[in-house]
């Protein structure tokens, strides 16, 4: 008689430290605060590369060239259409569902207009990561300008996707620093280890189901707060805190009530998360360039005071809200613009996925009572 091992096993909780897979996508190296994308350090990609360079990267293995990189570019923008259909529904969505709820629902919706929807060959999933690359960023700026009633703005050929964004969101072209701060902010989003979402589109792409379903399923994990849902709960902190003098009362109230201090913290990371170097710089200099200022120095105190009271760092969600604040977008839409770049890292997950797939199906530990005697509904006393 065989005998069942796994209640004899312990459960991890969390998955914490559990292998789950093998990837050469991304490395989080948690004790030196280090992140590569294939091989490179996010440090020199930072302020190298582009969007769309990234997402080659990601995509094949190794940087393109400035040909590949430039048609590639274009092509994205290209796919930047939404299907009217589409455009339809985000009008019809009350306007208090959260952005993040609309852009699920459509992503969901696009799967019905796309061509190669149940085809997982990597050519089909090449041009349907390219796609949804590119209708992302639209989703989102179409949403905000129908909720505010403004006319939509379609993509200009001149940008890339990251500035497009910009563009189509706020109907005013970028400044030179708000493109780098931009790119920036895509680039350092774009790809970061087995995070919850990524692990999300890699069991649904186990399974062998289609790549808009394991995004929309990627999108769901996301907009919790523990993971992308922190960024707009930061800034929402940061718009709380009336001054600098306030921060320190404000901070160790939250910490006596044992309340999470969002976007501080991480699973693997034991010192300084590398995208929060570059994240710090870019708020300062858009803060100081917007008239903001006081918002970065409420920041830098809050980091502080958090690296006093509990020793823990803040991560990417922190400063990346005051960089999209001074950028112009409205905090509701944080999470979204993660998700615009993240997309990039989860696509590349799924065919790395399909390209050595075995379904993913841990097991759990059975605490609940065996053997009971049934009893017929009609004998159930209340
Ligand atoms: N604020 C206050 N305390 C925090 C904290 C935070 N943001 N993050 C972790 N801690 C504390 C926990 O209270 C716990 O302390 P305790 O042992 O005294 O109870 C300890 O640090 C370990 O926390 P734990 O929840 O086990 O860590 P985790 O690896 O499961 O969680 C996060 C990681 C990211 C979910 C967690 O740090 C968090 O909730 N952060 C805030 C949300 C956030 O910014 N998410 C974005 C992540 S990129």
């Amino acid at each position: 008689m065989s005998t069942d091992t796994t209640q004899e096993k312990v459960v991890v909780r969390g998955l914490e430290g559990v292998i789950a897979a093998e990837t050469s996508i991304s490395y989080v190296d948690g004790v030196h605060g280090r992140l590569y994308y294939q091989g490179y350090d996010i440090h020199d990609l930072a302020e190298q590369t582009s969007f769309s360079e990234v997402v080659f990267l990601l995509w094949n293995g190794r940087l393109p060239t400035r040909a590949e990189r430039d048609r590639f570019s274009s092509e994205i923008v290209a796919d930047m259409r939404l299907p009217s259909q589409v455009v339809e529904m985000l009008r019809l969505t009350p306007p208090h569902s959260h952005p993040m709820a609309v852009l699920r629902t459509a992503v969901s919706m696009l799967a019905n207009f796309d061509p190669d929807v149940e085809d997982i060959s990597p050519e089909a999933n090449r041009r349907k990561g390219r796609r949804l690359l590119a209708q992302i960023p639209t989703i989102i700026a179409d949403l905000h300008r129908i909720r505010q009633g403004l006319p939509l703005i379609s993509p200009d050929p001149d940008y890339g996707v990251s500035s497009n964004f910009i563009y189509m969101l706020r109907g005013t072209p970028p400044t030179e620093l708000e493109r780098k701060a931009m790119r920036v902010l895509m680039v350092l989003h774009a790809d970061h280890g087995l995070a919850a979402s990524t692990f999300a589109a890699r069991v649904i792409a186990s399974t062998l189901g289609d790549m808009h379903s394991a995004v929309v399923g990627a999108i769901g994990a996301l907009k919790g707060p523990l993971h992308g849902g922190a960024n707009q709960r930061v800034m929402e902190m940061v718009l709380n805190i009336s001054g600098v003098d306030m921060v320190k009362e404000y901070i160790e109230g939250m910490l006596e009530n044992r309340q999470r201090i969002m976007g501080f913290g991480h699973r693997v990371y034991r010192t300084e998360d590398p995208r929060t170097t570059h994240l710090r710089k870019y708020s300062e200099m858009l803060c100081e360039a917007n008239g903001k200022r006081h918002l970065y120095e409420i920041q830098r105190r809050i980091e502080q005071t958090v690296l006093e009271a509990k020793g823990i760092y803040p991560n990417v969600d922190f400063y990346s809200a005051t960089v999209q604040y001074a950028l112009g977008i409205p905090p509701e839409y944080y999470t979204c613009v993660f998700t615009a770049s993240r997309v990039a890292g989860w696509i590349a997950h799924i065919m790395e996925q399909y390209a050595d797939n075995r379904l993913i199906r841990p097991t759990s530990k059975y605490i609940g009572e065996l053997g009971l005697p049934f009893v017929p509904i009609d004998q159930r006393q209340a």
